[in-house]
């Protein structure tokens, strides 16, 4: 049986005051059905780990850098990120796929050298509406995991986590319907399966996209969802706490 996991990635948003509020609001009201994990923007990771030093709560970051160490100008090596108590780290959030052209090459190496060194990278991946409505979703989904199957192996996946998220659905308010959301994740599944079953049944494949309180329930319910990567949701402590009891 796969746990939930909860993830709240806040993106560029707030600022020392509010972070520190934000960490403790979830703090506060942890009920500790789901395991949770909060993403804030790179400049608090030191602060916030030590925020969460004591609590249940884990820490990830936004992004890792596909190096060990060097001269990589604005990125952060997984080793500093173990440092500020990280746990997870994104790789290949759709914002840094089309706003950062970060190809999936990038954010397999990325993948790769957060599982190295001891990093849970957290794989998104997801279609965009031009490519959901030529009926290319599977594609596209399926390229962007074997970039990682490819450089690393089929067993790091068995290290990592998946997040599906539609980018249709990011920021947008529109919600993938729920069997929308679990065919994907059954097909993801479906496809480490063929090439190693106990991978395909470890792997927890988050969904994300305007998951709320209102929506997590039903999404949460569906087997092949075992938890979701939220965004703006994630910046309000009642309502980030609100779908974590919807687990
Ligand atoms: P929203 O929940 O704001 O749609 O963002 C989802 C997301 O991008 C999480 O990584």
């Amino acid at each position: 049986m796969r746990s939930s996991l909860i993830a709240g990635n806040w993106k560029m948003n707030g600022n020392l005051q509010s972070v520190v509020e934000l960490v403790e609001g979830i703090k506060a009201g942890n009920a500790g059905k789901a395991e949770l994990a909060i993403f804030p923007p790179a400049v608090f990771l030191m602060k916030v780990g030590g925020m969460l030093a004591e609590s249940e709560i884990a820490l990830g970051a936004q992004n890792v850098c596909d190096q060990e160490a060097g001269a990589f100008t604005g990125e952060i090596a997984a080793s500093m990120l173990r440092e500020c108590g990280c746990r997870y780290a994104l790789a290949g959030h759709s914002e840094r796929r089309s706003l950062y052209q970060e190809t999936d090459q990038l954010v397999a190496a990325r993948c790769a050298m957060a599982v190295a060194s001891g990093i849970i990278p957290i794989l998104c991946v997801g279609e965009t509406l031009q490519e959901r409505e030529q009926g290319i979703t599977e594609d596209v989904v399926a390229r962007q995991i074997d970039a990682v199957i490819n450089l690393s192996g089929i067993a790091s996946l068995g290290q990592a986590i998946i997040a599906y998220e539609p980018v249709w659905a990011i920021g947008t308010g529109k919600v993938a319907t729920p069997d929308q959301a679990q065919e994907v994740h059954a097909f993801i599944r479906g496809k480490l399966a063929r090439l190693n079953a106990d991978v395909a049944e470890k792997v927890q494949i988050l969904y994300g996209g305007s998951m709320n309180p209102s929506n997590a329930a039903e999404l949460l319910s569906q087997a092949d969802i075992d938890g979701g990567l939220i965004g703006g949701a994630s910046l309000k402590a009642d309502d980030f706490l609100t779908i974590a009891q919807a687990v």
